[in-house]
């Protein structure tokens, strides 16, 4: 069975363009409920440890640098099929392949400016759930991730 919950970041380029109402405002009209919400700003550290499954990529230290380069808003976010179809809301990775109505045709300026970013899979999801807001299974009365 698909989980309903998934973790979302509004990146700073959507942050600092005012648009954190506009995605908010697709994402409850898709059928999301914000579970929890956290405006902050990641040290370049922190950015290194989310991201650190890019290690390798050719792009991590850029990505990394851009993450921490404003504030973020973090979610959990919760639906049936929460991560399919929240990547299917976000469309492609590069906004110049995402489809009209998806949240990267609209607000992305580019692959490394794409406004949001979504787990990839349950696994992903709790981790990164966990990296953002530890106490979400923990202290708070709902139920579990996985
Ligand atoms: P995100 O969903 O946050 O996951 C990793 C990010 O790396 C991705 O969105 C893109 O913004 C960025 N990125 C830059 N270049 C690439 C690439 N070639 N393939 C995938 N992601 C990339």
């Amino acid at each position: 069975m698909q989980g309903i919950q998934t973790f979302s970041m509004i990146k700073p380029d959507a942050v600092s363009a005012n648009q954190i109402g506009a995605i908010l405002a697709m994402i409850e009209k898709a059928g999301f409920a914000i579970d929890a919400i956290s405006m902050l700003q990641l040290t370049q550290t922190a950015a290194e440890h989310f991201y650190a499954v890019h290690a390798d990529r050719p792009f991590y230290k850029d990505l990394c640098s851009f993450i921490a380069s404003g504030p973020v808003v973090a979610m959990v976010l919760k639906k049936d099929h929460a991560v399919a179809d929240l990547r299917k809301l976000m469309g492609a990775t590069n906004p110049a392949e995402a489809t009209e109505g998806t949240i990267r045709k609209a607000f992305a300026t580019s692959i490394d400016y794409n406004a949001i970013h979504g787990s990839d899979s349950d696994e992903t999801a709790a981790s990164e759930i966990f990296f953002f807001f530890p106490g979400y299974s923990l202290l708070i009365k709902r139920k579990p991730i996985l």
